[in-house]
């Protein structure tokens, strides 16, 4: 990777790197919504700063632990409701609509990819999404809606109707099996693509942050735009250091105050 100054130097490369590409694949992680007002987890103030993540083992051995899963995720829910997709998501949205990108790889569990008008089967959902759950014997589908009140009428973590099995949100906690179906889609795309775009991920967590890393291995090239370092910054050919709206502003003009 070239050493560039900040500024003009780093935008023209981000530039020419986008201009060149014909199947440019998104890897998105919690740094691309801190604009639209989500916390991301490893900033200093982000949400592991303030509490310490639930594992899968965590939820299967306690009952108070699935309670504050759900109680997590019904306050996350509702900051989630109240963000609106931001610059970042209507340029991912606008790549793959005029068909210079396959597909985007998100981290995210917040929705705002699609709100942001991305076709939802163009998105490879890593860690689940945070709008559904299921029985975790089952697999049977439960809306939210519903569980919030059936725990607040019986003041305990719901079970599954057909099998009794622990129901949870369709997130992927730390010590939980990762979706197949998603992580070999998420290798397809970073094998196809011919550039990964990495936006907002500080890429500490595995198996997700080996995507770009199959991309760069597959020939693909690799741009990182991150406020911080990446394990990753070596081994692309440009790290840009930098606010991700402000940014691709640069690169999206056109996309400037578009709203979904
Ligand atoms: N512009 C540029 N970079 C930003 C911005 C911004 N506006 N806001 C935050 N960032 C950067 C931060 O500096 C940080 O390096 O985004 C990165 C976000 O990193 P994390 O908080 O670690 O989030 P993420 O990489 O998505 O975490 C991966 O860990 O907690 C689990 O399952 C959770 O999906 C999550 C996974």
């Amino acid at each position: 990777m070239a050493a560039f100054e900040s500024g003009n130097g780093e935008l023209g490369e981000l530039r020419r790197l986008l201009s060149e590409s014909q199947r440019i694949v998104a890897f998105t992680g919690a740094g691309i919504s801190t604009e639209s007002g989500i916390p991301d987890f490893r900033s200093p103030g982000g949400i592991w700063s303030r509490i310490k993540p639930i594992t899968f083992q965590e939820f299967m051995a306690s009952e108070e632990a699935r309670l504050e899963d759900w109680r997590r995720r019904f306050e996350m829910n509702r900051v989630y409701g109240d963000a609106r997709p931001n610059i970042a998501h209507l340029a991912l949205a606008h790549l793959v609509a005029e068909g210079r990108s396959p597909g985007v790889v998100t981290q995210n569990i917040d929705g705002l990819h699609v709100r942001g008008g991305l076709a939802p089967e163009r998105l490879v959902e890593l860690h689940g999404n945070a709008t559904r759950a299921h029985c975790l014997a089952c697999r049977r589908h439960y809306e939210l809606d519903a569980i919030e009140d059936r725990i607040a009428a019986e003041g305990r973590a719901p079970r599954c109707e057909d099998c009794g099995g622990f129901i949870k949100s369709a997130i992927v906690s730390f010590g939980e099996q990762m979706p197949e179906d998603e992580m070999r889609r998420a290798f397809e795309l970073a094998e196809e693509c011919d550039l990964m775009l990495v936006l907002g991920s500080s890429l500490q967590v595995q198996p997700a942050a080996s995507v770009p890393l199959v991309a760069k291995r597959a020939g693909a090239r690799l741009v990182i735009l991150n406020r911080e370092a990446t394990p990753l910054d070596e081994v692309s050919e440009l790290a840009l250091q930098g606010e991700i709206g402000a940014t691709l502003a640069g690169v999206f003009p056109q996309l400037i105050g578009e709203h979904h």
